[in-house]
């Protein structure tokens, strides 16, 4: 393999550390960090990842609770319960897992939540936050690329960065991010008509579509950093990125595993957009 792997485990680890020091200071000063996480019906997946939530908080002094709700709850129910939240004093961090029921309105129920206690940064107000370079919450996956990208060093100014997908939750705001650092982004989709001629100038390239093999070996510029979102599962029913991993490792200079890439910092930086809120939230007192 030519390219360098770049750990998500290891540096997930390093920074859940920091959020417990920082966890232990804030308690020392009365204030106990709290993430309130809301789960609505048994999506399967939902379930993993809410305990995985919980747990991860537990483990770095954060105080998080799950409140599970039936699939048939009315968004009206759900609203008022995340007004609740929005003025309880002792709760940081709301968070509703998505995705949701299909009678509520996804993008209704997001824009309850105090944009304060958005620690998903899922928000408008912190998507536009993000967009004008406002102090705000990033969406964790794509914040979590970044510090990827800050662990190796990598200054992106004047670096040709292509993101391959254009989701609210990665693609867009992985591109705002770039952007910030002075990079030169394009964002590639489903309607761009050659995306090897696109991903083949990149000194960069983040793929976030959720489909295997998007990004191939014939696809990168010798030395690209290669930051792979993608969860999917390959034919053997093992867990598998958007890049195909034996073939790009050979070409690209850095390189980001699945598993053990992306997921844990994704885990990672919700803990510190938790612990932001609180710090924030004391801050104001
Ligand atoms: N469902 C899958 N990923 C996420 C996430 O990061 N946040 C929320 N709220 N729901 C999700």
């Amino acid at each position: 393999m030519a390219a360098q792997l770049i750990d998500g485990n290891a540096l997930a680890k390093k920074i859940r550390a920091e959020v417990s020091g920082r966890t232990a200071a804030l308690k020392a000063k009365g204030v106990q960090p709290s993430l309130a996480i809301i789960l609505v019906g048994e999506d399967p997946a939902s379930q993993v990842y809410t305990k995985h939530k919980i747990n991860d908080s537990t483990e770095t002094g954060l105080h998080a609770t799950l409140e599970r709700y039936p699939a048939d709850m009315s968004e009206a129910d759900l609203l008022a319960r995340i007004r609740a939240l929005n003025e309880d004093a002792s709760v940081h961090g709301i968070l509703v897992q998505l995705p949701l029921p299909k009678h509520m309105n996804a993008s209704t129920v997001i824009e309850t939540i105090a944009p304060a206690k958005d620690v998903d940064g899922f928000h408008v107000a912190s998507a536009g936050a993000l967009m004008v370079g406002q102090p705000g919450f990033w969406p964790c996956t794509p914040y979590g690329c970044m510090k990827m990208l800050a662990s190796i060093g990598y200054d992106l100014k004047g670096k040709h960065a292509v993101v391959i997908g254009r989701s609210n939750i990665v693609g867009k705001p992985m591109a705002l991010m770039l952007l910030g650092k002075n990079a030169t982004v394009t964002i590639c989709h489903s309607a761009t008509p050659d995306l090897k001629a696109m991903t083949l100038q990149a000194d960069v390239l983040v793929a976030a579509v959720g489909k295997r093999n998007v990004l191939t070996a014939d696809m990168v510029k010798p030395g690209a950093v290669v930051i792979d979102v993608g969860m999917n599962r390959n034919d053997e029913g093992k867990l598998c990125g958007d890049v195909d991993f034996a073939g790009v490792s050979q070409v690209a200079g850095w390189i980001t595993p699945v598993p053990g890439g992306v997921g844990p910092m994704t885990r990672a930086m919700l803990l510190v957009n938790t612990l932001e809120a609180a710090e924030r939230a004391q801050s104001q007192r």
